[in-house]
């Protein structure tokens, strides 16, 4: 049986944060399948569920919200694990100190909702033509910088957390079932 990473973006940048989670656990032979978020054959069959997506306006895209839903209540111990790609690293002053106090009301509660084993929060690449002008304007404004902030080392260090925890054996392996945490 297969881990799924499924992701939903609109850019590419939170696919390219999903294609290297998959490359991390493939180093460890786990057989693995990354799938854009949205029904997929084969749903009940996985060992596990990555589910990451791009942040829009505060919220998950409602694809990967209702992926992560459906993965959980179609079966409720399965291990899920969740990512957000936002722009975090992006911002400076006051609005970075703000999105640093703590995740957006509607992931928050998708995340409370969906109990993973894991959450993180990971900054993807904003460029100017992602937004439009008055987007633009205030993202500048807001002392916001365009560029590409992917942290590889962080990203890998969380999927081989998860690698780690998929090996039946290894001391941080958790079945399905276990008490989340
Ligand atoms: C229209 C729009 C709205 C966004 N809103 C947020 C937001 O509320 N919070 C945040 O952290 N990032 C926000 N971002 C930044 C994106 O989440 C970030 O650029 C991410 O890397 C996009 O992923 P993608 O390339 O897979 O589309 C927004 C980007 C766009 C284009």
């Amino acid at each position: 049986m297969s881990v799924l990473i499924s992701y939903a973006g609109e850019h590419g940048s939170t696919q390219e944060v999903a294609e290297r989670i998959a490359a991390r656990l493939a180093l460890r032979d786990h057989p693995i399948e990354v799938l854009p978020a949205g029904p997929s054959p084969s749903e009940q069959g996985w060992t596990a569920v990555v589910i990451g997506s791009a942040v829009h306006n505060g919220a998950w895209l409602p694809a990967a919200a209702e992926c992560a839903r459906r993965h959980h209540d179609g079966r409720p111990d399965m291990p899920i694990w969740m990512f957000s790609v936002g722009m975090l690293d992006a911002l400076r002053g006051p609005l970075r100190r703000l999105a640093e106090r703590g995740e957006q009301q509607p992931i928050a509660r998708l995340v409370e909702s969906i109990g993973p084993r894991g959450y993180r929060r990971f900054s993807g690449v904003i460029l100017p033509e992602h937004l439009g002008r008055l987007g633009r304007l205030l993202f500048r404004a807001g002392g916001g910088h365009f560029g590409d902030y992917r942290d590889w080392r962080a990203i890998d260090a969380w999927a081989d957390d998860i690698a780690d925890t998929l090996i039946p054996g290894h001391p941080r392996h958790r079945s399905p079932g276990d008490a989340s945490g």
